[in-house]
Protein backbone atom coordinates (compact mmCIF):
# COMPACT_ATOMS: atom_id res chain seq x y z
CA UNK A 1 0.00 0.00 0.00
CA UNK A 2 1.70 3.05 -1.03
CA UNK A 3 2.19 6.13 1.67
CA UNK A 4 1.79 9.34 -0.64
CA UNK A 5 2.67 12.89 0.32
CA UNK A 6 -0.80 15.32 0.61
CA UNK A 7 -0.71 16.88 -2.35
CA UNK A 8 -3.82 18.71 -4.06
CA UNK A 9 -3.27 15.73 -7.22
CA UNK A 10 -3.12 12.90 -4.36
CA UNK A 11 -6.43 14.10 -1.73
CA UNK A 12 -8.31 14.27 -5.33
CA UNK A 13 -7.43 10.27 -6.71
CA UNK A 14 -7.81 9.40 -2.66
CA UNK A 15 -10.93 10.97 -3.19
CA UNK A 16 -11.92 9.29 -6.63
CA UNK A 17 -11.51 5.94 -4.28
CA UNK A 18 -13.60 6.46 -1.74
CA UNK A 19 -16.04 7.03 -4.65
CA UNK A 20 -15.44 4.08 -5.98
CA UNK A 21 -15.74 1.85 -3.03
CA UNK A 22 -11.93 1.99 -1.61
CA UNK A 23 -10.77 2.67 1.74
CA UNK A 24 -8.16 5.64 2.05
CA UNK A 25 -6.05 6.36 5.27
CA UNK A 26 -5.94 10.25 5.79
CA UNK A 27 -4.63 12.13 8.75
CA UNK A 28 -7.06 14.09 10.85
CA UNK A 29 -6.10 16.41 13.97
CA UNK A 30 -6.51 13.84 16.35
CA UNK A 31 -5.33 10.22 14.92
CA UNK A 32 -5.39 8.58 10.95
CA UNK A 33 -8.14 7.68 9.99
CA UNK A 34 -9.26 4.56 7.62
CA UNK A 35 -11.88 6.21 5.58
CA UNK A 36 -14.86 4.81 3.36
CA UNK A 37 -17.80 6.59 1.44
CA UNK A 38 -20.29 6.62 4.68
CA UNK A 39 -23.34 6.06 1.95
CA UNK A 40 -22.09 2.48 0.67
CA UNK A 41 -22.99 -0.69 2.75
CA UNK A 42 -20.61 -2.29 1.10
CA UNK A 43 -17.36 0.07 1.77
CA UNK A 44 -18.09 0.56 5.06
CA UNK A 45 -18.31 -3.44 5.29
CA UNK A 46 -14.76 -3.43 4.22
CA UNK A 47 -13.74 -1.12 6.85
CA UNK A 48 -14.89 -3.53 9.71
CA UNK A 49 -12.90 -6.54 7.47
CA UNK A 50 -10.01 -4.64 7.68
CA UNK A 51 -9.57 -4.00 10.80
CA UNK A 52 -10.83 -6.97 12.19
CA UNK A 53 -14.13 -4.84 13.79
CA UNK A 54 -16.63 -6.44 15.70
CA UNK A 55 -19.97 -5.16 13.77
CA UNK A 56 -21.75 -4.09 16.72
CA UNK A 57 -19.32 -0.86 17.16
CA UNK A 58 -21.15 2.04 15.24
CA UNK A 59 -18.23 4.56 13.08
CA UNK A 60 -17.89 7.99 13.37
CA UNK A 61 -19.11 10.00 10.37
CA UNK A 62 -17.20 12.86 9.00
CA UNK A 63 -18.41 16.01 7.42
CA UNK A 64 -16.71 18.90 6.20
CA UNK A 65 -18.99 21.57 8.17
CA UNK A 66 -22.21 21.77 10.93
CA UNK A 67 -24.51 22.44 7.81
CA UNK A 68 -23.53 19.18 6.38
CA UNK A 69 -23.98 17.71 9.88
CA UNK A 70 -27.02 19.22 10.62
CA UNK A 71 -28.69 17.35 7.33
CA UNK A 72 -27.36 13.77 8.64
CA UNK A 73 -28.37 13.91 12.73
CA UNK A 74 -31.05 16.14 14.59
CA UNK A 75 -28.92 18.87 16.36
CA UNK A 76 -30.97 20.29 19.65
CA UNK A 77 -29.94 23.57 21.17
CA UNK A 78 -27.25 22.05 23.72
CA UNK A 79 -25.67 20.07 20.82
CA UNK A 80 -25.82 22.92 18.07
CA UNK A 81 -24.24 24.93 21.12
CA UNK A 82 -21.55 22.57 21.06
CA UNK A 83 -20.86 22.23 17.32
CA UNK A 84 -20.83 25.87 17.04
CA UNK A 85 -18.37 26.41 19.63
CA UNK A 86 -16.02 22.90 19.25
CA UNK A 87 -16.50 22.71 14.90
CA UNK A 88 -14.12 22.14 13.36
CA UNK A 89 -12.00 19.89 15.75
CA UNK A 90 -11.51 16.57 18.24
CA UNK A 91 -14.95 17.16 19.04
CA UNK A 92 -17.52 14.03 17.78
CA UNK A 93 -21.47 14.10 19.00
CA UNK A 94 -23.73 11.72 18.76
CA UNK A 95 -27.02 12.37 18.27
CA UNK A 96 -29.89 10.99 16.50
CA UNK A 97 -30.03 10.38 12.63
CA UNK A 98 -32.35 12.22 10.82
CA UNK A 99 -35.37 10.58 8.71
CA UNK A 100 -33.45 11.17 5.61
CA UNK A 101 -29.91 10.46 6.49
CA UNK A 102 -28.33 8.66 3.58
CA UNK A 103 -25.43 6.69 6.03
CA UNK A 104 -25.39 3.01 5.79
CA UNK A 105 -26.93 1.42 8.52
CA UNK A 106 -23.75 -0.50 8.99
CA UNK A 107 -21.92 2.51 10.11
CA UNK A 108 -23.97 3.27 12.70
CA UNK A 109 -24.04 -0.73 13.77
CA UNK A 110 -27.82 -0.38 13.24
CA UNK A 111 -28.50 2.66 16.05
CA UNK A 112 -31.19 5.27 15.84
CA UNK A 113 -28.13 7.45 16.87
CA UNK A 114 -24.95 8.92 14.44
CA UNK A 115 -21.72 10.09 15.74
CA UNK A 116 -20.81 13.14 13.88
CA UNK A 117 -17.42 15.18 13.71
CA UNK A 118 -15.92 18.24 11.55
CA UNK A 119 -11.78 17.56 11.16
CA UNK A 120 -10.09 20.79 11.38
CA UNK A 121 -7.31 19.20 9.14
CA UNK A 122 -6.41 20.45 5.58
CA UNK A 123 -6.60 16.78 4.17
CA UNK A 124 -9.44 15.61 5.59
CA UNK A 125 -11.14 18.67 4.40
CA UNK A 126 -9.69 18.75 1.43
CA UNK A 127 -11.17 15.14 0.88
CA UNK A 128 -14.35 15.53 2.29
CA UNK A 129 -14.64 18.25 -0.51
CA UNK A 130 -13.20 16.42 -3.64
CA UNK A 131 -15.26 13.75 -2.33
CA UNK A 132 -18.43 15.04 -1.74
CA UNK A 133 -20.02 12.78 0.50
CA UNK A 134 -19.74 11.80 4.22
CA UNK A 135 -16.56 10.01 5.27
CA UNK A 136 -17.18 6.70 7.86
CA UNK A 137 -13.76 6.64 9.53
CA UNK A 138 -12.62 4.86 12.90
CA UNK A 139 -9.03 5.15 13.76
CA UNK A 140 -6.93 2.91 11.22
CA UNK A 141 -5.32 0.76 13.00
CA UNK A 142 -6.20 -3.13 13.43
CA UNK A 143 -9.19 -3.71 16.38
CA UNK A 144 -7.51 -3.74 19.71
CA UNK A 145 -4.28 -1.87 19.04
CA UNK A 146 -3.34 1.57 19.75
CA UNK A 147 -4.31 3.98 17.24
CA UNK A 148 -2.14 4.89 14.69
CA UNK A 149 -0.68 8.75 15.16
CA UNK A 150 1.85 8.15 12.10
CA UNK A 151 1.33 7.25 8.93
CA UNK A 152 3.92 4.79 8.86
CA UNK A 153 1.56 3.08 11.49
CA UNK A 154 -1.21 2.84 9.55
CA UNK A 155 1.04 0.91 7.07
CA UNK A 156 2.47 -1.50 9.95
CA UNK A 157 -1.09 -2.27 10.94
CA UNK A 158 -3.38 -2.58 7.96
CA UNK A 159 -0.59 -2.95 5.18
CA UNK A 160 -2.57 -4.16 1.52
CA UNK A 161 -6.02 -3.81 3.14
CA UNK A 162 -6.05 -0.10 2.24
CA UNK A 163 -5.38 1.33 -1.01
CA UNK A 164 -4.06 4.24 -0.41
CA UNK A 165 -2.13 6.40 3.01
CA UNK A 166 -2.09 10.36 2.56
CA UNK A 167 1.12 11.45 4.81
CA UNK A 168 0.48 13.89 6.91
CA UNK A 169 3.13 13.85 9.10
CA UNK A 170 2.96 13.16 12.65
CA UNK A 171 -0.86 13.82 13.90
CA UNK A 172 -1.29 17.04 16.19
CA UNK A 173 -2.99 16.00 19.56
CA UNK A 174 -2.48 11.85 19.44
CA UNK A 175 -5.58 11.13 21.52
CA UNK A 176 -8.89 10.34 19.99
CA UNK A 177 -11.63 13.29 19.58
CA UNK A 178 -13.72 13.06 22.47
CA UNK A 179 -17.29 11.56 22.06
CA UNK A 180 -20.66 13.03 23.49
CA UNK A 181 -24.44 12.03 23.68
CA UNK A 182 -26.00 15.75 23.34
CA UNK A 183 -29.43 14.35 21.93
CA UNK A 184 -30.94 15.41 25.68
CA UNK A 185 -30.79 18.44 28.03
CA UNK A 186 -27.88 17.11 29.66
CA UNK A 187 -24.42 16.15 27.54
CA UNK A 188 -22.92 12.94 28.86
CA UNK A 189 -18.95 12.07 28.14
CA UNK A 190 -18.84 8.60 26.62
CA UNK A 191 -15.09 9.21 25.53
CA UNK A 192 -12.72 11.13 27.00
CA UNK A 193 -10.82 12.79 24.75
CA UNK A 194 -8.35 15.71 23.46
CA UNK A 195 -11.26 18.15 24.17
CA UNK A 196 -11.51 18.19 27.78
CA UNK A 197 -14.45 17.69 30.32
CA UNK A 198 -13.85 21.00 31.89
CA UNK A 199 -14.58 22.73 28.37
CA UNK A 200 -16.98 21.11 27.71
CA UNK A 201 -18.72 22.11 30.83
CA UNK A 202 -17.97 25.90 30.32
CA UNK A 203 -20.20 25.67 27.05
CA UNK A 204 -22.73 23.43 27.93
CA UNK A 205 -23.32 25.12 31.46
CA UNK A 206 -23.24 22.02 33.47
CA UNK A 207 -21.25 19.75 34.44
CA UNK A 208 -20.90 16.59 31.71
CA UNK A 209 -22.54 13.27 33.24
CA UNK A 210 -20.75 9.76 32.89
CA UNK A 211 -21.29 7.36 30.68
CA UNK A 212 -19.81 4.93 33.33
CA UNK A 213 -21.51 6.17 35.94
CA UNK A 214 -24.81 4.89 33.91
CA UNK A 215 -25.90 7.64 32.20
CA UNK A 216 -26.14 6.75 28.42
CA UNK A 217 -28.57 4.30 26.50
CA UNK A 218 -26.53 2.41 24.84
CA UNK A 219 -23.11 3.53 26.38
CA UNK A 220 -20.23 3.78 23.61
CA UNK A 221 -19.86 0.87 22.39
CA UNK A 222 -16.32 0.61 21.50
CA UNK A 223 -15.94 1.31 25.13
CA UNK A 224 -16.75 -2.33 26.38
CA UNK A 225 -14.08 -3.41 24.12
CA UNK A 226 -10.35 -4.00 25.40
CA UNK A 227 -8.75 -1.07 23.07
CA UNK A 228 -5.52 0.14 22.65
CA UNK A 229 -3.61 -2.79 23.69
CA UNK A 230 -0.05 -3.22 22.81
CA UNK A 231 1.43 -6.69 22.87
CA UNK A 232 3.09 -6.33 26.13
CA UNK A 233 1.71 -5.56 29.47
CA UNK A 234 1.56 -2.26 31.13
CA UNK A 235 2.11 -1.57 34.81
CA UNK A 236 0.59 1.82 35.70
CA UNK A 237 1.55 4.12 38.87
CA UNK A 238 4.94 2.51 38.40
CA UNK A 239 7.32 4.11 41.51
CA UNK A 240 10.08 1.61 40.65
CA UNK A 241 11.30 -0.12 37.39
CA UNK A 242 11.97 -3.72 37.38
CA UNK A 243 14.72 -5.42 35.81
CA UNK A 244 14.01 -6.40 32.17
CA UNK A 245 10.91 -3.77 32.37
CA UNK A 246 10.25 -0.80 29.75
CA UNK A 247 9.62 2.19 30.95
CA UNK A 248 7.22 4.84 29.66
CA UNK A 249 8.62 8.02 31.94
CA UNK A 250 6.74 10.90 32.22
CA UNK A 251 8.43 14.52 33.41
CA UNK A 252 11.93 15.98 34.63
CA UNK A 253 13.11 12.96 36.65
CA UNK A 254 12.34 9.67 34.68
CA UNK A 255 12.46 6.79 36.92
CA UNK A 256 16.46 4.82 36.93
CA UNK A 257 15.81 1.85 34.34
CA UNK A 258 17.88 -0.43 32.58
CA UNK A 259 15.82 -0.87 29.77
CA UNK A 260 14.38 1.31 26.94
CA UNK A 261 12.69 4.50 27.94
CA UNK A 262 10.60 6.99 26.08
CA UNK A 263 9.63 10.02 27.74
CA UNK A 264 6.33 11.50 26.67
CA UNK A 265 7.03 14.67 27.91
CA UNK A 266 10.63 16.13 29.74
CA UNK A 267 8.56 18.96 30.88
CA UNK A 268 5.63 17.41 32.29
CA UNK A 269 3.60 19.15 29.45
CA UNK A 270 0.29 17.04 29.06
CA UNK A 271 -0.44 18.11 25.34
CA UNK A 272 3.39 16.73 24.49
CA UNK A 273 2.30 13.95 26.38
CA UNK A 274 -0.61 13.30 24.52
CA UNK A 275 0.65 13.70 21.06
CA UNK A 276 3.40 11.22 21.93
CA UNK A 277 1.17 8.47 23.83
CA UNK A 278 0.30 6.16 21.05
CA UNK A 279 4.13 6.32 19.00
CA UNK A 280 5.88 5.71 22.56
CA UNK A 281 3.58 2.93 23.26
CA UNK A 282 4.36 1.05 19.86
CA UNK A 283 8.22 2.25 20.06
CA UNK A 284 8.51 0.45 23.70
CA UNK A 285 5.87 -2.92 23.02
CA UNK A 286 8.66 -4.50 21.09
CA UNK A 287 8.97 -8.93 21.15
CA UNK A 288 11.15 -9.14 23.83
CA UNK A 289 9.22 -6.50 26.52
CA UNK A 290 7.12 -8.36 28.15
CA UNK A 291 6.15 -5.17 31.05
CA UNK A 292 6.39 -1.68 30.06
CA UNK A 293 6.32 0.56 33.54
CA UNK A 294 4.12 3.50 33.35
CA UNK A 295 5.03 6.55 35.30
CA UNK A 296 1.68 8.59 37.17
CA UNK A 297 0.36 10.83 35.08
CA UNK A 298 -2.08 13.95 36.35
CA UNK A 299 -5.22 13.20 35.60
CA UNK A 300 -6.62 16.63 35.13
CA UNK A 301 -7.78 18.36 31.95
CA UNK A 302 -6.49 16.10 28.98
CA UNK A 303 -4.85 13.78 31.95
CA UNK A 304 -8.33 11.99 31.89
CA UNK A 305 -7.97 11.38 28.03
CA UNK A 306 -4.58 9.93 28.57
CA UNK A 307 -5.02 8.02 31.88
CA UNK A 308 -8.15 6.64 30.06
CA UNK A 309 -6.23 4.81 27.43
CA UNK A 310 -3.83 3.31 29.58
CA UNK A 311 -6.02 2.10 32.08
CA UNK A 312 -7.41 0.47 28.98
CA UNK A 313 -4.38 -0.69 27.87
CA UNK A 314 -3.87 -2.03 31.01
CA UNK A 315 -6.69 -4.32 31.57
CA UNK A 316 -6.82 -5.82 27.93
O1 LIG B 1 -10.46 11.13 16.66
C1 LIG B 1 -11.28 10.28 16.31
O2 LIG B 1 -12.42 10.22 16.79
C2 LIG B 1 -10.84 9.30 15.21
C3 LIG B 1 -10.63 10.09 13.93
C4 LIG B 1 -10.26 9.20 12.77
O3 LIG B 1 -11.75 10.86 13.66
N1 LIG B 1 -11.80 8.24 15.06
C5 LIG B 1 -12.02 7.29 16.00
O4 LIG B 1 -12.96 6.34 15.64
O5 LIG B 1 -11.43 7.25 17.06
P1 LIG B 1 -13.19 4.96 16.39
O6 LIG B 1 -14.07 4.17 15.51
O7 LIG B 1 -11.87 4.34 16.71
O8 LIG B 1 -13.97 5.32 17.70
C6 LIG B 1 -15.33 5.72 17.59
C7 LIG B 1 -16.01 5.66 18.95
C8 LIG B 1 -16.21 4.22 19.40
O9 LIG B 1 -15.94 4.14 20.79
C9 LIG B 1 -17.70 4.00 19.08
O10 LIG B 1 -18.27 3.01 19.89
C10 LIG B 1 -18.28 5.38 19.34
O11 LIG B 1 -17.29 6.28 18.85
N2 LIG B 1 -19.54 5.59 18.62
C11 LIG B 1 -19.73 5.68 17.29
N3 LIG B 1 -21.04 5.83 17.00
C12 LIG B 1 -21.71 5.85 18.18
C13 LIG B 1 -23.10 5.96 18.55
N4 LIG B 1 -24.05 6.10 17.65
N5 LIG B 1 -23.39 5.93 19.87
C14 LIG B 1 -22.42 5.82 20.80
N6 LIG B 1 -21.11 5.68 20.51
C15 LIG B 1 -20.74 5.70 19.22
MG1 LIG C 1 -10.30 3.28 17.50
Amino acid sequence: MPIVPSTQDAIERAAGILRAGGLVGFPTETVYGLGADATQGRAVAAIFEAKGRPSFNPLIVHVADATAAFRLGRFGPLAKQLAERFWPGPLTLVVPRTPSCPVADFATAGLSTIALRVPAHRVAQSLLAFAGVPIAAPSANRSGHVSATWAAHVEADLGARVAVVLDGGPTQFGLESTVVEASGERAVLLRPGAITAAQLAAVAGHPLLRAADGHAQPVSPGQLLSHYAPQARVRLHATHVEPGEALLAFGPAPLPASGPVFNLSCSGDLLEAAANLFAGLRQLDQPGTAMIAVMPISSSGLGEAINDRLLRAERR
